[in-house]
């Protein structure tokens, strides 16, 4: 069996629990999986055989996978290849992300044998606001790589199966908190439809030294060498401009931050299914 990787990660979570499965799946296994990184651009192979394993993973983004996953793995053939589907999210939820990314390589030919839900810093966590800061941490890393040795043990016995993603769903939030953000979510489209504003990543011209490691790993080229402001018809909020300055020039104050921050600060723990 041959097992390829591909994570979608602009703030580098995804990418380390990815790479913490692949640690788990190599201690226990004669395979060695392939690592390729799909957030800036797409990754050849993209047709595979019943006989492959393919793992993707990537951040929830409003409940769902991130748009940009599908983008990059758009036309591939799965013709009967094995599929695992990790996503990773900021402490809130994952909702509907393993369903729809599962549904999406299904629809590819991929046979969704696991999934996982994985926690990982929130793109809108700053000193102020901490949401999930520091995660995925040691805890984390040792259940990711849990994971990782689960699949080797299914995939050395035979065992590797279709499976309903479906039935994974979310460690539940406490009433109170999912009372605070659903009131917050309903004034901010509110206020959205009378008076609509568009909250883009900024930048301190300031602290900015023009070192250019932002428009690098902008995964939409929204900002890019000519223009440091964002484009606001590319930019995806991914925050991967903000996290990576080392000048701290790059900011975005996003409305969610506050309620995030105060509502989901109870530690969720990672779950999957094989
Ligand atoms: C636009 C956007 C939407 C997000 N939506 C959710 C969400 O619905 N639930 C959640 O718990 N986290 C959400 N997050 C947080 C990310 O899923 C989380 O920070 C993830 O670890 C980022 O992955 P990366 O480091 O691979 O980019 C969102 C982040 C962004 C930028």
């Amino acid at each position: 069996m041959i097992i390829t990787t591909f994570a979608f990660s602009p703030t580098g979570t995804s990418a380390k629990i990815l790479k913490g499965v692949i640690t788990g799946i190599s201690a226990h296994s004669t395979v060695k999986p392939d690592f390729h990184d799909v957030t800036l651009s797409e990754a050849a192979p993209k047709s595979f055989s019943a006989d492959d394993l393919v793992i993707v993973a990537a951040p929830v983004y409003g409940g769902k996978i991130a748009p940009l996953l599908k983008q990059r793995l758009k036309g591939w053939q799965g013709n009967g290849a094995k599929c695992i589907v990790i996503a990773v999210y900021g402490n809130r939820a994952f909702e509907n992300a393993l369903t729809d990314v599962s549904e999406f390589m299904s629809a590819q030919g991929f046979t969704v044998c696991g999934g996982g839900a994985f926690i990982g810093e929130h793109s809108y966590s700053t000193s102020e606001y901490p949401i999930a800061q520091g995660r995925p941490d040691t805890i984390d890393m040792e259940a990711v790589e849990r994971f990782g040795r689960e699949i080797a043990s299914k995939i050395s016995g035979g065992m590797l199966a279709p499976v309903n993603l479906a039935t994974l769903t979310d460690e539940p939030s406490p009433a109170e908190s999912l009372k605070n953000f659903r009131e917050f979510v309903i004034g901010y489209q509110k206020q959205q439809a009378e008076r609509p504003r568009t909250y883009l990543p900024e930048v301190d011209l300031q602290l900015c030294d023009g070192c250019g490691v932002c428009y690098s790993v902008c995964p939409t080229e929204a900002i890019t060498e000519e223009s440091h402001s964002a484009d606001p018809t590319k930019c995806i909020k991914c925050c991967a401009c903000v996290k990576v300055c080392p000048q701290d020039a790059r900011s975005l104050q996003s409305p969610f931050a506050p309620v995030l921050s105060a509502n989901f600060n109870h530690r969720k723990s990672p779950r999957w299914i094989l």
